[in-house]
């Protein structure tokens, strides 16, 4: 069971306005020559518009739920052809081809609570990589305003959709209410400084090509997100 199954009809309207990372990945996979990994597919919020363009995908996620809405949404869209969906964790994807492309995008890698799961999974991307392949993904690190705006605040995010932050500094942890009309989760998010990702990357084996502090590849100035290109030399 996955804290996603209860949300997963919830997510695509509680996520609608996240869109600024859709044009960024899609540009990935053009490059990537070749089919794509996504680590953490979800609703294939970018895993359709990524088969859209003509990228086939193999989708790995723990949560059912998103995998059968992220398989109507391919569909609906009619790429369902280009969508090879697997139930399985990150840090072991059942996958045992190698691409030139994986990714994770909105931060799935922060579902990773420990140091060795975040180890785990990067070795798990490193094998899925061919050498020159390249591994592309965003997380953040929560600014003190944005833990002070929203620490224990429901918050209206979409009409009927609301969210509450509660920020466990000592943990580093971030669990995330959701709730819908019909519907509840908690998600934990585990975050780490943009420093250890860059250790944690290195130790893994990846060379950082660049690290961006947003999609329209602005670089990272210490800003609460990041979006890191790496690659398996
Ligand atoms: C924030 S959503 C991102 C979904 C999609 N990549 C997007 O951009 O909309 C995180 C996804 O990661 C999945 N996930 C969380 N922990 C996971 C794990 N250990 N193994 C596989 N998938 C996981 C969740 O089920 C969820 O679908």
């Amino acid at each position: 069971m996955s804290a996603y199954d209860a949300i997963a009809e919830l997510y695509d309207p509680w996520s609608r306005t996240v869109t600024e990372d859709v044009g960024f990945y899609v540009a990935e996979a053009r490059k990537g020559r070749g089919t794509v990994v996504e680590l953490g597919v979800g609703t294939g919020r970018i895993a359709v518009p990524t088969a859209l363009a003509g990228v086939p995908v193999i989708g790995v996620d723990s949560s059912p739920g998103m995998l059968d809405v992220c398989w109507r949404s391919g569909e609906t869209a009619g790429v369902s052809h280009l969508l090879d969906l697997r139930l399985g964790d990150l840090r072991d994807p059942p996958v045992t081809e190698r691409v030139r492309l994986v990714t994770s995008p909105f931060r799935a890698f922060l579902h990773l609570g420990t140091e060795e799961a975040r180890r785990q999974a990067l070795a798990a991307v490193h094998r899925l990589l061919e050498p020159g392949g390249r591994f592309v993904f965003d997380v953040f690190a929560p600014s003190a305003e944005d833990i002070e705006e929203t620490h224990d605040r429901w918050l209206e995010r979409e009409p009927g959709i609301w969210e509450r932050a509660h920020w466990d500094l000592e943990r580093r942890v971030l669990t995330l209410r959701v709730r819908g009309p019909e519907a509840e989760a908690a998600l934990d998010l585990a975050w780490i400084p943009n420093e250890e990702w860059r250790a944690l990357l290195a130790e893994a084996g990846f060379e950082i090509v660049a690290c961006y502090g947003w999609f329209d590849l602005r670089p990272y100035a210490g800003g609460e997100d990041s979006v890191w290109v790496a690659r398996r030399p």
